[in-house]
């Protein structure tokens, strides 16, 4: 097995310095959780048949599974079995996976004595679970490995850790010290795979923490890849267009505007906001009348809406219109119809659409909390709404590849 110079990095640092905590931050897809992995090992592997307890912390057990368990698998050539306790054995010890998502998740970690901690994608674990875990490392020559994507850089993972890089005991040994990872580092990936990560990722803070694996802030306008120039197109061009599906997103609102797009999917997978309908201070019989009408126009088609508003989406079912909770997961949502303007597959209707020219200008990241700020959102929320969860079982398809 060979390792990407930035790996060997990482290994000759634990095998010459043995820190107490290693961290390696960056881009997606950069080997990072792969070194640690064989860095565990190797740390493990010197309490052989010792008894003693180790810890693999991550989000959830099944993403325990997926980034830690089966790379892990691989490398052990060997099946690694979870028993009740959600436990395995390796080299005679035993090996505690749990999640670590949520406030309470530190409980699990309490009354521990562990020799050895793995955290898997640190920044989606809860801060005193992540902290539960270094202080359960006490036994003697215990280390702590974590790997995770950058975020806003105030978070804890950063500020705590990462931030206090090359901070020794006073013993003299090495508590911390932290690698950074970009996508380029990981040389053995297939250099087309790597283009066409870069070619479908976002401007702005998707590409700086993704591909170079910076700790940036989110700031600025949200979609920056929009293009008017590219990305309005008129009705007269869509014409010549052949659609193979039509679906709908809704976002409930009365003081701020209510909003429903049409979009419509042609043979060559690009998506068009063929129409907007966007108003403020309607009751919810006007927005029935405006989807009996589009479903008039387009057939049964399936409505994405904010779910913020049951009574809306039941009302609409009872109206016999195809009403779906959509999915309404911020980051990965933006993400998402971002990533499809930067690959030029997603295209607007300029004389069909009013709001949105404001919006798309006009929306912007919450430098503070890494989220949008909610407002000149309505049309757009329905947009993402609806492709977010139109795609979502393609996005399954391609993460299972
Ligand atoms: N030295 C290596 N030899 C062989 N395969 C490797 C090596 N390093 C990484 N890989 C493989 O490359 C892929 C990406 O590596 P890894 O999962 O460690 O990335 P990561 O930085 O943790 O990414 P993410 O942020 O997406 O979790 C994995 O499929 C892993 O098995
Ligand atoms: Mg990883």
């Amino acid at each position: 097995m060979q390792l990407n110079p930035k790996q060997k990095d990482v290994w000759e640092t634990y095998i010459c310095e043995k820190p107490k905590i290693m961290v390696c931050s960056g881009a997606k897809r950069a080997g990072k959780t792969f070194v640690l992995i064989l860095v565990f090992l190797a740390h493990m592997s010197k309490y052989e048949d010792k008894g003693l307890s180790f810890i693999i912390g991550g989000a959830t057990q099944a993403s325990i599974r997926r980034n830690v368990l089966n790379d892990m698998e691989d490398i052990l050539g060997k099946e690694l079995k979870l028993d009740k306790t959600n436990a395995v054995e390796i080299f005679g010890n035993k090996v505690y996976c749990f999640d670590g998502a949520n406030a309470d998740a530190w409980k699990k970690a309490r009354g521990f004595t562990s020799a050895g901690a793995f955290l898997n994608e640190a920044t989606a674990l809860h801060d005193m679970f992540v902290k539960e875990v270094i202080s359960r490392c006490s036994y003697q020559g215990a280390a702590v490995f974590m790997d995770t994507n950058p975020e806003n850089p105030a978070h804890t993972v950063k500020t705590d850790y990462i931030d206090n890089d090359g901070q020794r005991l006073k013993s003299g040994r090495l508590n911390i010290k932290a690698f950074h990872f970009s996508l380029f580092d990981n040389i053995y990936l297939d250099p087309e795979y790597v283009e066409s990560i870069v070619a479908s990722t976002p401007s702005g803070m998707f590409t700086d923490r993704d591909i170079y694996g910076y700790w940036v802030a989110a700031e600025g306008v949200i979609y920056k890849d929009f293009n008017k120039e590219i990305h309005y197109v008129q009705s007269k061009d869509i014409k010549v267009k052949r659609f193979v599906k039509y679906f709908a997103g809704v976002d409930w609102g009365y003081k701020h505007p209510g909003s429903i797009v049409v979009i419509g999917e042609d043979d060559k997978s690009n998506l068009y906001v063929l129409e907007e309908h966007a108003k403020q201070h309607e009751e919810i019989d006007y927005w029935v009348d405006v989807a009996k009408d589009i479903k008039k126009r387009y057939g049964n088609i399936n409505f994405y809406c904010d779910s913020a508003r049951p009574e809306h989406v039941k009302r609409f079912r009872r109206e016999k219109l195809r009403a779906i909770n959509a999915d309404k997961t911020v980051v990965s949502g933006i993400e998402e119809v971002a990533r499809l303007f930067k690959l030029n597959r997603l295209y607007v209707v300029e004389d069909k659409v009013k709001l949105f020219k404001k919006e798309i200008f006009m929306y912007v990241w919450n430098e503070n909390t890494g989220e949008p700020i909610k407002k000149w959102d309505d049309v757009l929320d329905s947009i993402r709404y609806a492709i977010y969860t139109q795609n979502k079982p393609a996005r399954r398809r391609e993460r299972a590849k």
